[in-house]
């Protein structure tokens, strides 16, 4: 695939490619991609969490399941490897993850909501796959891990929830917590693609409802670049209408 390609599920099964240059152009053209700011603190955003923790799954789990796995696979985690997955909510990807890693692996979950915490470890029991997997309720903007510590870290649907001078931040500790070789995923609402209409809806709603829509659209591929990763691949599936990028890159050295 070159550097100017993704693969694009349009009827979510069938890979087409789809040219990011010219959207990449534009964003290049800019020497800070326009973000909207995020004005709730975190907070506010662990209360909402917490709030939601049992809905979630009804509210978002199933629809954002098609990306989430795209995501996962894109990641490839591997039997013995130590994985991270920030912002881990319920739980939905670590039980994927710790049987990829085996039992000779290791996979930690963070989420600043308790709530989302206790729901992933209930999850993880009723797998049968507690043992492999260490949770913690914490803050991606000081990861509680040791420098190098992890192959690879994941985030679905968490990295656009972050205010715009926080992201270079959450990606300068995921730099820190990965060791050289390693790779982070990253799967999110895009705004490198085209504006479509339900782009636009989303938009409004989340500027309208910026508590109930709080995530928005965010330019993965840039943002991972500008924090010195470099992508090996970029994907853009289809949500609903909704462009989710999925990037996979490497840290620098
Ligand atoms: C939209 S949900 C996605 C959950 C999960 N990744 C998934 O795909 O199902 C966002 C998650 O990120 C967590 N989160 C929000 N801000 C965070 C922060 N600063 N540090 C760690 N986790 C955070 C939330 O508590 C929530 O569980």
């Amino acid at each position: 695939m070159s550097n100017n390609h993704g693969l694009f599920y349009a009827n979510g099964s069938h890979p087409q490619l789809l040219d990011f240059s010219a959207c990449r152009l534009d964003l290049a053209m800019a020497s800070e991609p326009h973000l909207d700011r995020v004005e709730r603190s975190h907070e506010p955003a662990r209360a909402n969490y917490n709030r939601i923790s049992r809905f979630y799954d009804l509210i978002a789990g199933w629809s954002e399941k098609k990306s989430r796995e795209a995501g996962l696979a894109r990641l490839a985690a591997k039997e013995g490897e130590q994985v991270l997955e920030i912002g881990c909510g319920t739980g939905l990807a670590l039980t994927a993850l710790a049987r990829a890693v085996g039992a000779t692996g290791r996979v930690c979950g963070l989420d600043l909501a308790a709530a989302m915490v206790s729901l992933a470890r209930a999850r993880l029991d009723r797998a049968g796959l507690a043992e492999r997997v260490e949770l913690r309720t914490g803050d991606a903007l000081t990861l509680p891990y040791p420098a190098r510590s992890f192959d690879a870290v994941f985030m679905s649907f968490v990295l656009e929830l972050f205010d715009t001078p926080e992201i270079p931040a959450v990606l300068a500790e995921c730099r820190r917590v990965l060791r050289p070789g390693g790779r982070i995923g990253v799967v999110s609402i895009s705004a490198s693609g085209p504006r479509t209409l339900v782009r636009r809806l989303y938009e409004w709603s989340h500027q309208r409802f910026p508590r109930v829509v709080d995530c928005r659209p965010i330019p993965v591929r840039t943002l991972l670049e500008s924090a010195e990763f470099s992508p090996t691949t970029t994907d853009a599936i289809s949500m609903w209408g909704l462009g989710i990028e999925i990037v996979v890159a490497k840290p620098p050295g």
